[in-house]
């Protein structure tokens, strides 16, 4: 199991510039739906995602888009997890409220992270704003706990719920094999093939890019 995070300032590291590749931090914390702890994930997918405030408009579309599909990413076999600086009963008055006003209930944990402890591990406090909120940050987490992508949005820009999807698509079938997913890839398109980097590939090969440039297609397993 990986190191639980400690306080910032007995690490005196504000930012912990995270990588794709490295294992997520181990974190428990206090969550709309309970204690969590992030380790407890081990074994399916993860995203784990920070937003600005409660409250707010933008961060609501997100919430709203996300609850929406709840399903989907269930079906990959896809837990979702949230976080912000705001308290737990701010969190469960905003969901109230959501659930209200939209019809949807925000049924994954949102994680509340008073001190930003979480949040600065994860890099998700950008380190030269004034307000100590987090920044639109999503890791994908595989189910080895492996940070295998990351994306960062501006507070006055939501993310996409497609694109989420896309994304773990994508991450789930190049597990899938050695194969790689182009530009815009969505399941049930052809993937494409590792390149054999070997002078004997490129000087055999018919056409000018056939060595590198190989189409697969392969069953969705949506
Ligand atoms: C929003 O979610 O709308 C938002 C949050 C923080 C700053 C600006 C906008």
């Amino acid at each position: 199991m990986s190191e639980m995070i400690e306080p910032a300032a007995e690490r005196e590291v504000p930012c912990a510039g995270l990588r794709i590749g490295d294992v997520a931090p181990d974190f428990s914390a206090r969550s709309t739906t309970g204690d969590v702890r992030l380790s407890d994930y081990r074994g399916r997918w993860l995203i784990l995602f920070s937003h600005p405030a409660d409250f707010t408009p933008v961060c609501t579309t997100e919430f709203v888009a996300l609850a929406g599909s709840a399903d989907e990413f269930e079906r990959r076999d896809c837990a979702l997890l949230a976080l912000s600086v705001d308290s737990l009963f701010s969190h469960f008055a905003w969901l109230r409220l959501i659930r209200d006003r939209y019809d949807i209930e925000v049924r994954f944990p949102i994680v509340e992270d008073p001190t930003l402890v979480i949040g600065r591990a994860y890099g998700m406090v950008a380190p030269h704003d004034n307000d100590s909120a987090t920044v639109r940050t999503t890791f994908f987490i595989d189910p080895a706990g492996v940070i295998r992508a990351m994306t960062c949005y501006p507070a006055n820009v939501g993310r996409s719920t497609p694109e989420m999807l896309r994304t773990l698509d994508a991450l789930q079938a190049v597990d899938d094999g050695p194969v790689l997913a182009p530009a815009n890839w969505v399941p049930g398109e052809a993937l494409l093939v590792q390149p054999d980097a070997s002078l004997d590939s490129v000087f055999s090969a018919k056409g000018h890019t056939d060595w590198f440039m190989k189409e697969v297609k392969r069953g969705s397993r949506k």
